[in-house]
């Protein structure tokens, strides 16, 4: 099977290529680059010792993504391709429509016109809203995101709903990620943000590598166990796994037809002191931080109930939080500045 990875060269597209390659998918890897490295890639290529062709491009470009399809048998469509940074999605939420959205029907509508109908979506956690209680299940309506980002993926989820009524053949998957953390266990590949990062365990590890002076925990007055936000981590690595088990689902599913939702998370909330705390027992590394005020956009606490998940496509996070901790230690004190080294 022939599976386009559109943004394969970005941090979750990468565990995920390398995962499809050792599972024995031939990959074609789709990437304008705007926030990633080719270095990731060749890394994967040597971990694996298996190639992947990698193609530079943006899926807002018809004619090239038209020149992808006409001269690759593409089987099913991996689509991680997006714009991610909430606080930006802010100040620049045209740019994240145009990317996210218009990239999206683009991508979509090429694929029609192929006939490829296999395509499954990186979702978030942050389509059920501010109002659904936690844990988090697919069934539940899908809410109004605190930024532009998150209204993205919700209007790819819609996108794809009409597709799917419109078009009897269409198959899509939508995996709805908690918060991915951690790195391939070899070091070699990890998440490389550029500039400040906005998420707390890039952060954390920066620190820990004498990048940055101090963490900033933003707010401590929450209501939940230690004052501090809770959140679902999960292993980066589960996670590219949870993609080839939806595409096995896919191929095993023949009579299926239309959209289904996934949450892949762990089921456990953590809190913000504790994943410090997990991150300095791990490392014996010690992380200075501050209390800042509270984060626009912050809820309180999330977590998933990933049972559908294990249910139908036999997945389950298996890898704790001391190995997310261990690992993104690996990955960053090997490579301080990420893919630029
Ligand atoms: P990332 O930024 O590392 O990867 C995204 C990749 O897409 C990058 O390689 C980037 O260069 C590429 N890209 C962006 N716009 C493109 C375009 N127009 N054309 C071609 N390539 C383009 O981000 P990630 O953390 O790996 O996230 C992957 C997907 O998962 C995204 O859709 C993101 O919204 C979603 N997601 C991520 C998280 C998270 O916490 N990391 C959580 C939920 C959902
Ligand atoms: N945090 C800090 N200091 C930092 C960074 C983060 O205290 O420097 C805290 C945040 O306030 C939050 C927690 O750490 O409580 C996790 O923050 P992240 O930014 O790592 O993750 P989020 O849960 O805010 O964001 C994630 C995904 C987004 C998605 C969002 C939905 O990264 O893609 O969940 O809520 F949109």
């Amino acid at each position: 099977m022939n599976v386009l990875v559109t943004g394969g060269a970005g941090y979750i597209g990468s565990h995920t290529v390398l995962c499809l390659l050792n599972s024995g998918y031939d990959v074609v890897v789709y990437d304008n680059l705007c926030n990633s490295s080719y270095e990731a890639i060749k890394r994967v290529e040597k971990l694996t010792a298996k190639t992947v062709k990698f193609v530079e491009g943006d899926i807002r470009e018809r004619l090239a993504l038209t020149e992808l399809f006409k001269t690759n048998n593409i089987d099913a469509v991996i689509h991680f391709a997006a714009l991610k940074a909430v606080g930006e999605s802010a100040q620049i939420p045209l740019d994240y429509y145009q990317n996210n959205v218009h990239g999206s029907l683009t991508l979509l509508e090429v694929m029609a016109e192929f006939d490829v109908h296999n395509f499954i979506f990186s979702s978030s956690a942050t389509v059920y809203g501010e109002h659904n209680p936690s844990p988090y299940l697919e069934t539940m309506p899908l809410g109004r995101p605190t930024s532009p980002y998150g209204t993205t993926k919700v209007m790819v989820e819609n996108i794809m709903d009409d597709v799917s009524k419109s078009n009897e053949k269409f198959r899509g998957i939508s995996l709805r990620y908690f918060n991915p953390i951690g790195a391939h266990e070899s070091g070699q590949i990890g998440e490389d943000p550029k500039g400040i990062p906005n998420n707390l365990l890039p952060f954390v590890a920066q620190v820990a590598v004498g990048k940055r002076a101090k963490l900033s925990i933003f707010g401590d007055d929450y209501p939940t166990t230690d004052g501090s936000c809770e959140r679902d981590y999960l292993h980066v690595m589960d996670l590219a796994e949870g993609h080839v088990a939806a595409l096995t689902w896919l191929q095993d599913s023949a009579q299926f037809r239309g959209v289904e939702a996934f949450n892949l998370g762990t089921g456990t909330g953590t809190s913000v002191f504790k994943i410090i705390n997990a991150f300095e027992v791990a490392t014996n590394k010690n992380i200075p931080f501050e209390i800042s005020p509270r984060r626009d956009g912050d809820l309180p606490a999330f977590w998933a109930n990933a049972d559908k998940a294990k249910t139908a496509l036999n997945w389950q996070a298996k890898r704790s939080l001391e190995d997310m901790m261990t690992d993104t230690w690996r990955w960053q004190s090997a490579n301080p500045n990420g893919y630029n080294n």
